[in-house]
């Protein structure tokens, strides 16, 4: 059991079932808990071992059930959810809820609550456009079940026309807007840096650091959640990057450097978590450098990406993190103010349960104005939540005061 909010996600027997696993994915990154129900239909696409993969639970499958197993689950499984979403829903899917039949385990279950219920259908074009299935779509909706897409353009059978299962992202939108979830950063475009960045030195060695990515991915995952369009330029990381946010692979400072370049005019905010080298080799070897008794390996400064944004900058709210290890409030601060953000996340990296590699962090959050905020030790979804409080206000804020400016 948990105490985060559930929803029930009904997979039926169309081609695009395989796109119900990024679903889930998807789902859960919003902070939910997904229960899986399957008809027999749907397990011709993909298996029940997938989502019970994925979502860590039991999938409520089509066939009723055998002896030992529990006998009532038709009626428990939605229990303490939120909302149902049937995604992809096929004609026959809709057809059964449209006539209130019980004849299998999921549709026994879907006529046996009460929840929300969002559908997004998935199916040949004519079988959509047919009277049939628009009069269960009509039936439906007056009932209140809302629909997601079909999207017109071309079908798995090759067909042209609507059917296709809409795009995870709308479906998204979808089940917030249901569940009411909070969306103070719907309609703004966030930056975010995560990861460590590797300096080559020859054609083995290289120049890097301990930081995981932990903490810049908990921070693109938060603010999606909260409705903000997220690119991460992801350094080298041991974690993956969320599923509903577009990222970029770099390995190098320069490369990340461009990679942010190219993308900070149209955003509402950069937020640098990763832990960028401030130097690289003043020369890279194409072989690998043989072994002797010492090597003096020059190395030249890498240009500061912040610094280089703020240069550029025209209404971004710029925020970085400061890796500190003794009179961090201080070290930050001068930070903030030698590198011109309009925010800066202090951490103290020496410690071992906070920081690099780290699930937690603790962290001082300092702005231009206003007393420092301290966040106590807490996961880092946690603190990326808090981060991102004062973000919003700093975005909100600015907006205003171009506003009455112009
Ligand atoms: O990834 P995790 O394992 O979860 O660990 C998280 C973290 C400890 C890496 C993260 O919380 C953190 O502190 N990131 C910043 C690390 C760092 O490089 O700090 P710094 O004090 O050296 O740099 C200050 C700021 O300037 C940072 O926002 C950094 O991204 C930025 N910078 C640094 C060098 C450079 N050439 N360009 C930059 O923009």
């Amino acid at each position: 059991m948990t105490d985060k909010e559930s929803v029930v996600l009904v997979v039926s027997g169309s081609i695009a079932a395989y796109k119900a696993a990024e679903l889930a994915r998807a789902l859960m990154e919003l902070g939910l808990d997904v229960r899986v129900a399957m008809t027999r239909a749907a397990e011709r696409f993909i298996t029940p071992l997938t989502f019970e993969a994925l979502t860590g639970g039991r999938v409520l499958r089509a066939g009723f059930p055998e002896p030992g197993e529990p006998p009532m689950e038709h009626i428990t499984f939605t229990r303490g959810a939120r909302l149902v979403l049937a995604a992809p829903a096929t004609a026959d899917l809709i057809a059964r809820m449209a006539g209130g039949l019980a004849d299998d385990n999921v549709t026994s279950m879907l006529l046996a609550t009460d929840l929300p219920v969002i559908v997004a259908p998935a199916m040949n074009v004519m079988m959509y456009r047919h009277p049939a299935t628009q009069s269960n779509i009509a039936l439906l909706a007056s009932r209140g079940v809302m629909f997601v897409g079909p999207e017109a353009g071309e079908l798995a059978c090759g067909d042209e026309g609507e059917g296709r299962l809409a795009r995870i992202p709308q479906i998204i939108t979808a089940v917030r807007e249901k569940l009411s979830l909070g969306d103070d950063l719907a309609g703004r475009k966030l930056l975010i840096t995560a990861g460590g960045t590797r300096e080559p030195i020859d054609a083995a060695r290289y120049i890097g650091n301990r930081s995981s990515g932990k903490m810049g991915v908990a921070l693109a995952h938060a603010a999606a959640r909260r409705g903000a369009r997220v690119t991460l330029v992801a350094g080298v990381m041991d974690v993956e990057p969320p599923a509903n946010v577009e990222t970029v692979r770099v390995e190098s400072a320069a490369a990340m450097l461009d990679e942010v370049e190219r993308r900070f005019p149209g955003v509402d905010a950069l937020v640098m978590a990763a832990a960028v080298a401030d130097y690289r080799a003043e020369q890279v070897s194409g072989h690998k450098v043989k072994k002797t008794k010492r090597w003096d390996l020059p190395l030249v400064e890498n240009t500061d990406i912040l610094g280089r944004m703020a240069e550029r900058r025209q209404s971004q709210i710029l925020a970085g993190f400061a890796a500190e290890t003794h009179d961090v409030e201080a070290a930050g601060r001068e930070k903030l103010l030698r590198k011109n953000l309009d925010m800066i996340v202090i951490n103290d990296v020496s410690r071992a349960d906070i920081g690099f590699g780290a699930d937690e962090n603790e962290v001082t959050i300092l702005t231009r104005q206003g007393a420092p905020e301290r966040v106590t030790k807490a996961p880092k979804e946690r603190v990326a939540d808090a981060i991102l409080d004062r973000l919003v206000v700093l975005i909100n804020n600015r907006k205003r005061r171009g506003e009455a400016a112009g």
